[in-house]
């Protein structure tokens, strides 16, 4: 089967070489099912084309090839300001219901700030770095008498010793090379990783939210990979001001958070 897509700024041409890939009875239907994965990709182009044309210049991080799970970082390179308007949507999505949250990955506390502003039971938090650690024993001063709990270590290493959560907030970093190419590289998502470990330490009902370096929807992969794990998910579009020389892998002007149900 061969197809050809043309518009003035682009051609693509598909070419089926194997007379058994997409074979369902009739010919029609695998007529039908290309033509529509095609469309789909022109609409993917169109829309990246608009985006494109608001991306921020930015510069590329020379931290990939650390290893940053002991490394002492100043603040903005935990996390840039430009994410906290992103930290406030994900504490109000997995802090809606209350109950007892499992934030993975202290950073500044930020986040863990956002999460103690709401009416929750208790907030456990993971967290490797030694010189963060040191940071959240000082934050912990703010709120006397709440019920915060770290576990100090990977979350790799720890969180098969816990319970379940009403709530899982999750904001790692790719720790060293190798985390980098097996979670950002190799995976539509970087929270893709961690999935299968959310949706086994969730109650029923239970929600898990992260952001994913993706625009202003969720790829086709992406929602297929969700529905491995949770019952059900919504999409929030985040607005972003980028610096215009923000030193990361990501330029746009937008971010979506995900809220996944067990
Ligand atoms: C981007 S920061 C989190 C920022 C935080 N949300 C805030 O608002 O300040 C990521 C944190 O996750 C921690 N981290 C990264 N990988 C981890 C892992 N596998 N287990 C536990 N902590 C991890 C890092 O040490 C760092 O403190």
């Amino acid at each position: 089967m061969k197809k050809l897509k043309r518009s003035n700024d682009f051609e693509i041409n598909l070419v089926l070489k194997n007379e058994g890939f997409i074979a369902p009875p009739r010919e029609a239907q695998r007529n039908a099912v290309v033509n529509r994965a095609l469309k789909e990709f022109v609409a993917d182009l169109n829309a990246l084309h608009e985006q494109t044309k608001r991306f921020v210049p930015g510069k590329t991080p020379d931290y990939i090839s650390d290893d940053r799970e002991q490394k002492v970082l100043d603040d903005n390179e935990i996390m840039e300001d430009w994410l906290i308007p992103v930290m406030q949507v994900m504490a109000n999505v997995i802090c809606d219901k209350g109950g007892d949250i499992l934030e993975i990955g202290f950073g500044r506390g930020i986040s863990a700030d956002m999460i103690q502003q709401h009416a929750i039971q208790s907030h456990t938090i993971i967290e490797c770095n030694d010189a963060v650690v040191a940071k959240y024993h000082k934050w912990t001063d703010k709120y006397p008498g709440r019920d915060i709990r770290l576990v100090h270590g990977l979350w790799q290493d720890t969180i098969q010793n816990l319970d379940l959560f009403d709530g899982i907030f999750f904001h790692t970093y790719p720790l060293n090379e190798d985390e980098y190419m097996r979670y950002v590289n190799a995976s539509i998502t970087f929270a893709e990783h961690f999935f299968s470990h959310a949706a086994q330490h969730l109650k029923p009902g239970g929600a898990f939210t992260y952001f994913s370096n993706e625009i202003h929807s969720l790829s086709r992969e992406h929602q297929r990979l969700l529905l491995n794990h949770f019952s059900s998910f919504s999409v929030q579009i985040v607005p972003l001001v980028m610096p215009e020389d923000v030193i990361d892998t990501w330029w746009a002007d937008s971010i979506a958070v995900v809220k996944a149900i067990k």
